[in-house]
């Protein structure tokens, strides 16, 4: 009996070692943590369970039979993160590259199979050469099964992936068919074809950090949310990223304590400039509002004219839709209203209530814009509000322009309560583009042209720029005092807490993609 559990012991020590010390250290000098390393920092103390550490592959292609590949290079399993069940996959480099074949992936399968079953979000750690070359088609049927199983879950349970080393060719659609992709600062490549295929196919010179690096995805494609310099910070930001998420699509976020009411806050009643073309910063409005001024962002270096981002109010988790007034005056781009729906429908997916904050002059104009399909992407905000089941408080603290007033979740896209600051202008345009038109005969007769079109604007901003119009029609609910919006809010979503809302039974929508 004890020479079995000293074999047990001797074989889980052989498969713990990885790709032993000299690949281990080699990791550390590159500035990376071990899978192992990364599982104990994402999961609470000694709660780790792993899952099919003896699983070994079946290739015998190109001497791989004399090949022992520790844990298949993925450690799997799950444990828990702040007390609740979370499953994880850490593929390890120091293992064949982290490479992908049959097993590799059949254990990766296995989780997402598991964490579906019991409803709990699955962390992937990738760390990976990509596909087991020695494997051929074997490992491409493995990153299929993986795909397929990513989609299935997709808006059932949380899926988060970070990228802490190499991730590239059709590797990366992995983490892009899940909700939240993070990025290890030097560390994380993902491209589809890497430096020399680009040189030898177009000629082009690219580093491969400046074609893939954390920077380039959270700033230029908007592949990834989330960036850290560290291993550490990644893990550690995951960790408080499942904390406003709940375990799955039935459930609820975990409710924290709230902090403070505070019941008036004087700096909101002056925040708004006196001038409707200047700027000022809705980071403070957003401070302001949220519990304890804590708040997560989402895509923080993408469309910067446009913020999304967790946070709690009155204790529960809530996602925050705001336009940036210091970036491009805030209004909605091609990749604004991307982030922004995309946003929109992961909150609605896992029962996240969302606050919408209004200051938009419009969609931007240009060739630019209407090449890139602003029609199509802008389609999708519209779409994404719509089909939106969870409780929604839309505030307009200033402008909210035509189009844009509505794709910011106006009340018949479904808001359940409007609420808008008496600074508020809700009209189809600006007080001066639309002076110069219904006015354009007056002013063009005008003995003095340009007096009778300030004049005009005058007239146009007194009647229209503000929030009564919208609210004689019951379009806004309330115009309340800057200063207790936090209260405001903190009551609306307490009211709105068991709303229930069917929409007609369908296959799926067909949202513009
Ligand atoms: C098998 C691999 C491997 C792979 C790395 N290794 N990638 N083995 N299949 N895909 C092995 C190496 O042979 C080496 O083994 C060990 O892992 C560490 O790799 P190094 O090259 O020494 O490390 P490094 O210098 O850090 O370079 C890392 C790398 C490079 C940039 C990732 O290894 C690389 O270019 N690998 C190939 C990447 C690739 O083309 N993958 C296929 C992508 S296409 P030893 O024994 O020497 O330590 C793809 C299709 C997926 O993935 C399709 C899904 C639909």
């Amino acid at each position: 009996m004890s020479n079995k559990i000293q074999d047990l012991q001797d074989r889980r020590q052989k498969i713990e070692a990885g790709g032993g010390p000299e690949r281990m250290e080699r990791q550390h000098q590159s500035g990376k943590l071990t899978a192992r390393e990364r599982i104990n920092l994402l999961f609470d103390a000694d709660t780790f369970v792993e899952l099919d550490a003896f699983v070994k592959h079946r290739s015998t292609n190109f001497g791989m039979e004399k090949v022992h590949a520790a844990a298949e290079g993925v450690v799997t399993g799950y444990g828990y993160v702040d007390g609740r069940v979370v499953y994880a996959y850490a593929q390890d480099f120091t293992v064949i590259g982290g490479s992908l074949g049959e097993m590799h992936a059949a254990k990766i399968v296995k989780v997402q199979e598991y964490a579906m079953k019991v409803g709990a979000p699955v962390v992937g750690l990738n760390d990976s050469g990509g596909a087991r070359i020695q494997e051929g088609v074997d490992a491409l049927s493995g990153y299929a099964k993986i795909f397929y199983n990513n989609t299935i879950s997709s808006g059932v349970i949380p899926q988060i992936t970070a990228i802490m080393g190499p991730c590239a060719g059709g590797a990366v659609y992995s983490p892009a068919l899940t909700d939240f992709i993070f990025m290890v600062e030097d560390s994380a490549k993902m491209f589809i074809t890497g430096p020399e295929v680009i040189k030898a196919v177009t000629g082009e010179d690219v580093t491969a950090e400046k074609l893939g690096g954390a920077k380039t995805h959270n700033s230029v494609s908007g592949v990834a949310h989330f960036r850290g310099s560290t291993d550490e910070e990644v893990i550690s930001e995951i960790r408080r990223l499942l904390g406003f998420l709940p375990s799955n699509n039935l459930e609820i976020a975990p409710g924290r304590d709230m902090g403070e009411i505070r019941e008036h806050i004087a700096s909101l009643d002056t925040i708004i400039p006196e001038s409707p073309n200047r700027a000022y910063d809705m980071y403070a409005i957003i401070e302001a509002l949220v519990d304890n001024g804590d708040y997560m962002e989402y895509q923080k270096y993408y469309a910067t004219n446009m913020i999304t981002c967790f946070a709690r109010i009155g204790g529960q988790s809530v996602g925050i839709i705001a336009n940036q007034p210091r970036v491009m005056a805030g209004c909605l781009d091609v990749n604004a209203s991307d982030k922004a729906a995309r946003f929109v429908r992961t909150c609605d997916a896992f029962n996240i209530p969302m606050l919408t904050l209004v200051d938009v002059p419009g969609f931007l104009p240009g060739t630019d814009q209407e090449f890139n399909g602003i029609i199509r992407h802008g389609a999708k905000l519209l779409y994404a509000y719509s089909e939106a089941t969870v409780p929604m408080v839309t505030m307009i603290v200033r402008k909210a322009y035509g189009g844009a007033y509505i794709a910011m979740c106006c009340k018949e896209l479904g808001s359940d309560m409007v609420l808008a600051w008496p600074t508020a202008e809700i009209a189809v345009m600006g007080a001066s583009g639309a002076a110069n038109i219904i006015f354009r005969k007056d002013i063009k007769e005008s003995a003095d042209p340009e007096a009778t079109r300030q004049d005009k604007i005058a007239e146009y901003e007194a009647g229209f720029a503000n929030p009564y119009k919208a609210a004689e029609r019951g379009y806004v609910d309330d115009v309340i005092v800057p200063s207790e919006s936090r209260l405001r809010l903190i009551d609306a979503f307490r009211m709105l807490a068991s709303k229930q809302a069917e929409k007609p039974r369908k296959k799926h929508g067909n949202i513009p993609v």
